[in-house]
């Protein structure tokens, strides 16, 4: 087997340098919350691949499905011969995704495709151009995804020009407030305002959808306030416009709810999923109101790949096993058990600036001073590098790659839950001492 050295030299000759590397090595092994690198180094992982493996790497049960349905058949196209774990598949979302409203669902490839198909769907339904989204926002890399993404360097730098009528507003960011104020005595002017945006920057007829992360993924593991999203859907409601539930990171448990959106008591006429969907395999989704998924005319969605069966038998596998392992109670446990840590954390090192967290969605953002919170960007590389040499993988988040988010698989062990914990710990410990 190559070693990660001839690796590296291989991908730098053969690949762009575009697709980024958080980590220089290269797999060999990946089970539940467990890496091995081809040098045979053993990691935990609280990265998840991006939060994709939230029912842990090669899950026996989701293996087994996959392979199972690679002996009958691996892809005829949806569009071309029909097959069943679409439609078994499409039945299950429909039922578990929040809303007490008939509804169907769409397969996709990815994240990006899924908010893609949101955003036709929307503007098919409404006749509507214009979309609104928020400050650190992520949706994904396809040119209309891009257009919605938030972060400057390096997600849209140089790719210009991006789809027009798009129009963005501040997240419920209370660390960082836009409008400088304070919860709770703030009011949720940040909510509120959307009713502003309307004289200043867009008419609410001429809008479309409103598309949220319900806690920010690649923006920080922001967690707005309870009341942003009623107020927000309040608003949209009166004046038509659609409410996209982004959950492609957020979703599938990560939260100890199936979906983030769950905690808010908002029902979205539209939500968006992949990542965690299909255990590692390629698989996104739309799930929304019944009228307005069978808005665009027949042939006006879909794809080659969209809904592959191996991917979609991998999901229906995955939900059993959220079911049969109690995942979401196990989303809540880890949750409880990071925050505390974290807190403490807090308490201790004064380079930790804020941590908070919904479920298994706990972020701890790094800065240079407390007082005037100068984002600590080089320091959350050096703690994560730190972490690495030491048997960790972590990603960072945030518009100043600041911010620490475990998206470590639910089905960590408590054992290798505390291991990540005490070397994240042994981190801070050393820029303490260094600093
Ligand atoms: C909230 C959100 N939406 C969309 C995407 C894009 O997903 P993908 O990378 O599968 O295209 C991401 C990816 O991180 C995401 O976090």
């Amino acid at each position: 087997m190559k070693r990660n050295e001839t690796l590296i030299w291989e991908r730098n000759k053969h690949i762009p340098r575009g697709p980024f590397n958080t980590h220089p090595i290269f797999a060999q092994k990946a089970k539940g919350a467990l890496i091995i690198d081809v040098d045979g180094k053993e990691y935990v992982d609280f990265a998840g691949g991006i939060g994709v493996a939230n029912v842990g790497h090669c899950d026996e049960e989701v293996v087994k499905a996959i392979r199972d349905q690679a002996g009958q058949y691996i892809h005829t196209c949806f569009h071309v011969v029909m097959y069943e774990p679409y439609v078994e598949l499409a039945k299950r979302l429909n039922a578990l995704t929040p809303g007490q409203f008939s509804k169907k669902t769409l397969f996709v490839n990815s994240g990006a495709e899924a908010v893609e198909n949101a955003v036709k769907v929307a503007r098919h339904a409404t006749g509507r151009p214009g979309l609104i989204a928020f400050d650190d926002a992520f949706h994904g890399r396809t040119l209309l995804a891009l257009s919605l993404t938030s972060k400057t360097k390096p997600y849209k730098y140089g790719f210009a020009p991006f789809v027009p009528e798009v129009y963005r507003m501040p997240y419920a960011y209370c660390y960082r407030c836009a409008f400088g104020l304070k919860y709770p005595s703030c009011e949720m002017r940040c909510a509120n305002f959307l009713k502003e945006f309307f004289q200043i920057h867009v008419p609410p007829e001429h809008v479309a959808a409103l598309i949220a992360e319900p806690v920010l993924g690649e923006g920080g593991f922001v967690v707005p306030p309870k009341e942003f999203f009623k107020i927000l859907q309040g608003i949209c409601h009166d004046n038509g416009i659609l409410l996209i539930a982004d959950e492609v990171q957020s979703g599938f448990g990560r939260t100890a709810r199936m979906f983030a959106i769950e905690h808010y008591g908002v029902e979205p006429d539209l939500i968006t999923m992949a990542k965690s969907m299909a255990g590692g395999l390629p698989l996104g989704a739309v799930t929304g109101r019944s009228e307005l998924m069978d808005h665009p005319q027949v042939g006006g969605l879909g794809g080659t790949f969209a809904g592959n069966p191996l991917a979609c038998r991998a999901a229906l596998a995955v939900l059993d096993q959220f079911e049969k392992k109690g995942l979401l109670a196990r989303a809540e446990k880890i949750g409880e058990r990071v925050l505390k840590t974290f807190k403490e954390f807090y308490d201790q090192y004064p380079a930790v600036g804020d941590v908070r967290g919904l479920g298994a969605m706990v972020g701890m953002e790094l800065v240079v001073d407390r007082k005037t919170k100068e984002p600590a960007t080089a320091l959350t590389k050096q703690l994560i590098e730190f972490c690495r040499e030491k048997g960790l993988l972590m990603i960072p988040a945030g518009r100043n790659s600041n911010i620490i988010r475990p998206l470590m698989p639910l089905a960590i062990t408590d054992e290798q839950l505390e291991r990540g914990l005490t070397i994240i710990e042994h981190g801070l410990q050393d820029i303490h001492q260094s600093r």
